[in-house]
């Protein structure tokens, strides 16, 4: 982050009104947290409580009034205007297994595709803007494509770190078909060759954090477009990359993200092909050869 410098001026197109919507969200979030909710399940331990709901809600007819031609695509459910040239991706609360248990790391996340007409459903357009709130740090954090990424008004830029070996990384956990990722075996990997990996339980938060320069790199597996599309523009607009596993273009519908600094981002992917290969994998003792060594120190 730039200390204390003007920040340049801004002509901000969607922002101001979104980061209003993203702070009367908030709010709401900070209000259910208090008073604590009932959680369900839509699958696995993929939760969901009153919270999610209503403040989908709230966010819908607050996006309705404001643009009343733009699209809204929201995790639980609301699919309006979807041939529209804009269209927001909203996360009403990421993060609900945190929410879930109090665990203070949660936020709202809306970014906004601009698509041009007859483009096929598959084809992305193009992210134009972003706006993620964590309720908790009063954190906004604001991007328009092609003016730069914001924390609370600041300019805001991703780290100067070049290698892997003294990055700060993060990643996430699917909540369905849990059996089925593999991300274990990355966690495991990219641990022992980084200062660390968090997994704090918000990607967007995760990406926000990127583009923030509190961390250098966030991967995951098979997220939605509602966790990623703010996030995205934040890294980019920050100086970031993000890619999927190979390096190939990000797609807004892709099944893998890797966002980064950009500095270590062809470190990432080359340790992403050798893990997929089998290649020079760091051994960790397994539990059972851990207890006979244990054992036979005991005896
Ligand atoms: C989840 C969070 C979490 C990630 C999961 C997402 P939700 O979103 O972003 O960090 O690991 O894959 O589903 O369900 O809390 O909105
Ligand atoms: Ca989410
Ligand atoms: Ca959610």
């Amino acid at each position: 982050m730039s200390g204390g410098a003007a920040a340049p001026a801004q002509n901000l197109v969607w922002v101001p009104k979104v980061a209003e919507i993203a702070r009367e969200a908030g709010a709401s979030l900070r209000e259910f947290l208090a008073q604590g909710v009932e959680t369900e399940y839509k699958g696995d331990v993929d939760l969901v409580t009153v919270a999610d709901r209503t403040v989908e809600k709230l966010i819908r007819e607050r996006l309705g009034e404001a643009f009343p031609e733009h699209g809204i695509y929201g995790e639980e459910g609301t699919r309006d205007r979807m041939e529209g040239e804009f269209r927001w991706y909203v996360d009403p609360l990421d993060g609900t297994t945190n929410f879930a248990h109090g665990f203070p790391q949660f936020c709202v996340s809306m970014g906004l595709e601009r698509r041009t007409s007859g483009m096929p459903p598959q084809r992305d357009g193009t992210l134009v803007a972003a706006v993620i709130y964590d309720p908790m740090r009063d954190e906004l954090f604001t991007a328009e494509q092609g003016q730069g990424a914001r924390l609370n008004g600041r300019p805001m830029r991703v780290s100067r770190i070049p290698d892997l070996a003294e990055s700060l990384l993060s990643t996430g956990f699917p909540s369905r078909k849990r059996h089925a990722s593999p991300n274990i075996h990355f966690y495991q990997e990219f641990t022992l060759r980084s200062h660390g990996v968090r997994r704090a339980g918000s990607a967007a938060l995760d990406l926000a954090y990127v583009a923030c320069g509190r961390l250098e790199a966030f991967w995951e597996f098979n997220l939605n477009p509602w966790d990623t599309a703010a996030g995205i523009l934040l890294v980019e607009e920050a100086g970031g990359r993000v890619t999927d596993f190979a390096g190939n273009p990000f797609q807004l519908n892709s099944r893998e993200i890797l966002a980064s600094n950009g500095l270590i981002q062809a470190e990432l992917v080359a340790l992403f092909n050798d893990m997929f290969a089998g290649r020079n994998l760091a051994p960790i003792p397994t539990p059972q050869e851990f207890a006979r060594r244990r054992a036979e120190k005991q005896s």
